[in-house]
């Protein structure tokens, strides 16, 4: 089995570390299927999902969820975190290939996950396994930048509290690697008297523009809907999309 960057083989930093309140978030997939989507939204498929961040807010407004990691810690911590709750299910699969056990109506891919398959080969046979996975006129929202050739807005850097004790969170791009096409990234969890918590390297996929539009247009029955920003959900035409230094949310929709 592939070695995870530690961060998600310590699930319970990142959980605390990205707790954060996903009310607009999930408001925005949710017109995105009203918008977008050619049928009625009632399984919701997250490649990806981690410790599931999303899931209750899911669940919540009555949809059927299901979410597959490849990190045991992650699933393991995710079962345990919604343990009680309906309409949940989590799976250990690997995004190259994970296909749920019945179809769902929409798949969503948050907070550049999808930059973690690297090659093109993998990333052709993810996007063939949710066509598979998903019912025909469905949506697949997926969020990931693009590289601009400059690291300078490269760092996030963040606080979060574990019962009332503050830490920082620091995501730092540090390295492109335009031959191989990919970026390493930094992730760091400090504590309150300067301690390391977590320092966790890990390796994306370098995403140029017009990559990604070739890869999706050479596969059949996949239609780009639009773009949108991450930082405010607001429409991207595709300029804006292609110049924007922020994450971008991509629509496909599946024939
Ligand atoms: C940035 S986290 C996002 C988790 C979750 N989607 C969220 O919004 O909090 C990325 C997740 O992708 C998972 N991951 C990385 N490569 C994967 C792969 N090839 N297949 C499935 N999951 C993968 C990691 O284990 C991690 O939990």
């Amino acid at each position: 089995m592939k070695r995870m960057p530690l961060a998600y083989e310590k699930p319970f930093f990142y959980d605390k570390a990205f707790e954060w309140d996903c009310t607009n978030e999930v408001d925005f997939y949710e017109e995105c299927f009203r918008q977008f989507s050619r049928i009625d939204v009632r399984r919701i498929l997250e490649p990806g999902c981690g410790s599931g961040r999303i899931t209750n807010e899911i669940v919540k407004r009555g949809y059927m969820y299901y979410g597959y990691d490849l990190s045991a810690e992650m699933i393991r911590f995710a079962i345990r975190k919604h343990q009680g709750l309906k309409n949940i299910r989590f799976f250990i699969g690997d995004m190259k290939e994970f296909i749920p056990p019945v179809k769902c109506d929409a798949a969503i891919n948050t907070i550049t996950t999808f930059s973690y398959i690297i090659k093109d080969r993998d990333i052709l046979s993810h996007l063939k396994s949710i066509k598979e996975s998903l019912n025909p006129g469905g949506l697949y929202i997926i969020d990931f930048s693009y590289f601009h050739n400059t690291f300078e807005d490269g760092i996030n850097e963040w606080e979060f509290t574990i019962d009332e004790r503050p830490y920082n969170a620091i995501y730092k791009l540090d390295k492109a690697d335009m031959k191989n096409m990919t970026q390493t990234e930094s992730f760091t969890v400090l504590n309150s008297e300067g301690g390391t918590e977590i320092k966790s390297k890990h390796i994306k996929r370098l995403w140029i523009f017009n990559d990604f539009i070739q890869m999706v247009s050479s596969l059949k029955g996949i239609e780009l809907c639009g773009y949108f920003s991450s930082d405010n959900y607001k429409r991207l035409t595709e300029k804006e999309a292609r110049e924007s230094k922020d994450n971008i949310i991509h629509i496909l929709r599946f024939a």
